[in-house]
């Protein structure tokens, strides 16, 4: 028997203006992919921004259903677009900003479980990890290294 313990590395900034040109044009991207979010249900809006090795922005945002289960989120939508679109090129970082209709998100929106898993799908594939920053509406912004971080004990092909 042996005990492990994970560690994961990230950055937090105080706010956007902390971050580098590239990543803030990113996050201004994510933004403008939240503005067209359809989310009438949570009022909940997510926005992604993918930048890929190319240099194209891809944009990517929430889509809900009054079936609710068949929404999807901002970053699925985001990776899923490039992935048809670019299928063999690599992502090099993805911003992700939400907002709430019914309150101030001030607290930083890291992708939920389901989009972590798609995502890392990509980042094994393309053998290169790559960035995530996310934030709320206002206030601290997070930038992790790499999906794997986000996802310990992750399942992959491997295992099929
Ligand atoms: N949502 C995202 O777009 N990304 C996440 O990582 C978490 C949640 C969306 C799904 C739904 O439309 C709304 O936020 C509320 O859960």
């Amino acid at each position: 028997m042996k005990k492990i313990n994970f560690s994961a590395e990230a950055i937090i900034y105080d706010d956007i203006s902390e971050l580098n040109k590239e990543d803030q044009k990113l996050m201004e991207e994510a933004k403008i992919a939240k503005s067209k979010s359809y989310a009438p249900y949570s009022e909940f809006n997510v926005g992604a921004a993918l930048l890929l090795e190319n240099g194209v922005i891809i944009h990517g945002n929430n889509q809900e259903s009054a079936a609710y289960p068949s929404g999807m989120c901002a970053e699925r939508v985001a990776v899923w677009k490039a992935g048809s679109e670019y299928p063999n090129m690599k992502i090099k970082k993805l911003a992700i900003v939400a907002s709430s209709k019914n309150s101030t998100v001030d607290k930083p929106v890291g992708p939920c479980g389901a989009c972590r898993q798609t995502l890392l799908e990509y980042e094994i594939n393309q053998k290169a990890p790559f960035e995530v920053i996310f934030m709320g509406e206002v206030g601290k912004v997070v930038k992790t290294k790499s999906l794997v971080s986000l996802l310990p004990f992750s399942f992959d092909s491997s295992y099929l």
